[in-house]
């Protein structure tokens, strides 16, 4: 089949990361006789640069003309930095998010067996952790109105959700707790906020139609907590937009790195994935960012496309990258052979191509070229 996909390879290491994944694209195309056809787009401080406007609208197009969406990452530390100034990279991917209709934003956590050592928490509290995070993307204080006073004293930004809003993607979490172990956890502050209690009032009507899933609810505060001391507990998490940026961050440190995580943010009509890790300005240009994140939401798009074993055979690449320690330092074990952002791309892609290789040497094959050399 033939599919057409934008990328936007944005800041930082978002272009390193990205051409891993898309690496691992074109492996999954050569295999299984897809056609995918890039079209690569602008957003963030790289588009402010080149054209004063962090989302242009040429991107807006590309990315409504495509099949799917693969994103980098965003922000630069010269804006972040600069309270006072008006134009920033993160407003291209919040307008990116509100022009496709991007409203569920799904975050997988899971505690992979063999990177338990490498999470500061205790191994017998994150192994068989398995968790997904659907994130309302397109409401709340993201989106609400901002003010500052005349005199720079007083700031407000306001948080609104409509029933509408919480009802769309309250039904895709229970979907999903359908297919898995059937339990969805509702994080708010409905102790505090009205926006929280609008949550609860409506997902408690909705979770009728889906009797066959078990409902909680839990303060923020309290789920904070929870994810690190039981994080077991959790199947579904379902939650507005700033505490899912908050917590899904959290989360991360259970798989033992924050370059694992990979996201799907899904529209009616569109679709983007990115990793959840930011531009890492630190790491830019040194080929040492793991890729892992993005080649996971690169597997995510593919299923996202109904290419569900073509999915496999990605996670099961990156398994193996695993489980032979070819990975980037950050996740780097005692065994681990301290491999550069695109040598995990290269052999990823290379297993995708060659998943039959049963040679028992198959670690020094595919570490052959900077090894024996
Ligand atoms: C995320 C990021 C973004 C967000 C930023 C870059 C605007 O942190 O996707 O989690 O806050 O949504
Ligand atoms: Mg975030």
């Amino acid at each position: 089949m033939k599919f057409n996909i934008a990328v936007i390879p944005g800041d930082g290491i978002g272009p390193e990361v990205t051409a891993q994944a898309k690496k691992a694209l074109q492996a999954i195309g050569d295999q299984y006789d897809h056609t995918f056809i890039f079209k690569e787009a602008l957003m963030g401080a790289i588009a402010i640069d080149k054209t004063g406007n962090p989302l242009p609208d040429e991107t807006i197009e590309i990315c409504k003309n495509s099949d799917a969406v693969l994103f980098g990452a965003i922000g630069d530390p010269k804006y972040d930095n600069d309270p006072a100034a008006k134009i920033r990279p993160e407003q291209g991917l919040l307008k990116l998010r509100k022009e496709l209709g991007l409203f569920c934003n799904v975050r997988p956590v899971k505690a992979y067996e063999k990177l338990l050592k490498n999470s500061p928490l205790k191994e017998e509290v994150i192994k068989g952790t398995d968790i997904v995070i659907y994130r309302e993307l397109t409401g709340g204080i993201y989106f609400g109105e901002k003010k500052l006073s005349e005199d720079g004293k007083k700031a407000f930004d306001g948080c609104v959700y409509s029933t509408e809003e919480i009802e769309r993607i309250t039904h895709v979490a229970f979907k999903a707790a359908q297919n898995r172990k059937k339990k969805l956890t509702l994080v708010d502050k409905a102790n505090v906020l009205e926006t929280s209690r609008l949550w609860r009032k409506t997902v408690t009507e909705i979770a009728k139609e889906y009797k066959d899933v078990t409902l909680e609810f839990l303060f923020v505060d309290n789920a904070a907590m929870q994810i690190i001391l039981n994080p077991k507990q959790f199947d579904v998490i379902l939650t507005e937009n700033l505490f899912g940026d908050i917590i899904s961050d959290e989360a991360s440190v259970i798989g033992g790195s924050i370059g694992l995580l990979a996201s799907a943010s899904i529209g009616t009509e569109n679709a983007l994935f990115e990793p959840i890790h930011g531009s890492f300005p630190q790491a830019k240009g040194k080929d040492i960012a793991n890729p892992l994140a993005s080649i996971l939401s690169a597997a995510m798009l593919l299923e996202h496309l109904g290419l569900d074993e073509e999915a496999d055979a990605i996670e099961r690449g990156v398994q193996k990258s695993l489980n032979l320690g070819i990975t980037t330092e950050d996740i780097k074990g005692k065994n681990s052979y301290s491999a550069t952002t695109s040598k995990v791309g290269h052999f990823i892609a290379d297993y995708i191509q060659n998943q039959d290789d049963s040679n028992l040497n198959f670690q020094n094959i595919h570490m052959g070229q900077s090894t024996i050399i």
